[in-house]
């Protein structure tokens, strides 16, 4: 019989995707991969100069890559250092509050208390496996481009997640990983002219995980938008 499902939205799209951080074993297919990939490209850079780059892995030369990431991490963490800073200085606000609330809603769904820092470590270290995932991503820039591309970047890999979800898939952005850029260029032949922005998880969710319960929320849009101009009778 045929299913009568109504086609996803942009809008379910967008409001449906979440980060997944535990996925089903199941392969994805390579066509499936570059479908996302090729759809994704339709994002918009400033004069089209489409700044992306992306190495796609899975089965052995995912585990291989992952192997050597892992014992980058457990051995020598400390020679590895990230190419840009990603976060903000600690303790700035709002957004330290912000992170907080974010440890606090995540390590609390995983049942993982806030003085548990081997459990929290455990939890870091799985995004280096990319969470189990059947497909990793590295995503990496020129790194003679200028700040505007890296603001088309984030609309490509934004059309990554949601593309994906309009295949029944999902992902985790993974700032993590880039950390160990050495590793990931030494293992995918990325060149030195080239940036390791961050990774990507892709996969089927597992749906049964605790902490797809919880929702990291947002705040409202009266919160970081103003409005001017409009006519008060009108709205
Ligand atoms: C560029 C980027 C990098 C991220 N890096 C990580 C990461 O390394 N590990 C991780 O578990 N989540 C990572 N996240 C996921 C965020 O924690 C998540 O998007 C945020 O908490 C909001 O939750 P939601 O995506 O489920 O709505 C990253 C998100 C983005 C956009």
């Amino acid at each position: 019989m045929k299913e009568d499902k109504a086609p996803m939205t942009a809008r379910d799209a967008i409001e449906g995707r979440v980060a997944v951080r535990r996925f089903m074993p199941g392969p994805v297919p390579l066509d499936v991969v570059r479908d996302i990939l090729r759809t994704a490209s339709h994002a918009p850079s400033g004069a089209n100069l489409q700044p992306w780059r992306v190495y796609v892995v899975a089965g052995a030369t995912k585990a291989a890559l992952c192997a050597q990431v892992e014992t980058a991490h457990r051995h020598h963490a400390e020679a590895h250092a990230e190419e840009y800073p990603y976060y903000p200085d600690a303790g700035l606000e709002p957004y330290a509050s912000r992170k907080r609330q974010f440890g606090q809603v995540f390590y609390g769904a995983l049942g993982i208390q806030p003085d548990d820092v081997q459990g929290r470590a455990r939890q870091t270290a799985r995004n280096f496996r990319f969470f189990d995932a059947p497909v990793g991503m590295v995503f990496t820039i020129d790194r003679r481009l200028a700040q505007g591309s890296w603001l088309d970047y984030g609309m490509f890999l934004q059309n990554v997640m949601l593309a994906a979800r309009a295949c029944g898939l999902d992902t985790c952005p993974q700032v993590s990983i880039a950390r160990f850029h050495k590793v990931l260029r030494c293992c995918l032949a990325i060149p030195d002219d080239e940036l390791v922005l961050c990774g990507m998880s892709l996969g089927y969710a597992d749906t049964s995980a605790p902490e797809l319960a919880i929702r990291q929320s947002r705040l409202p849009v009266d919160a970081f938008a103003s409005f001017q101009g409009f006519d008060a009778a009108a709205a």
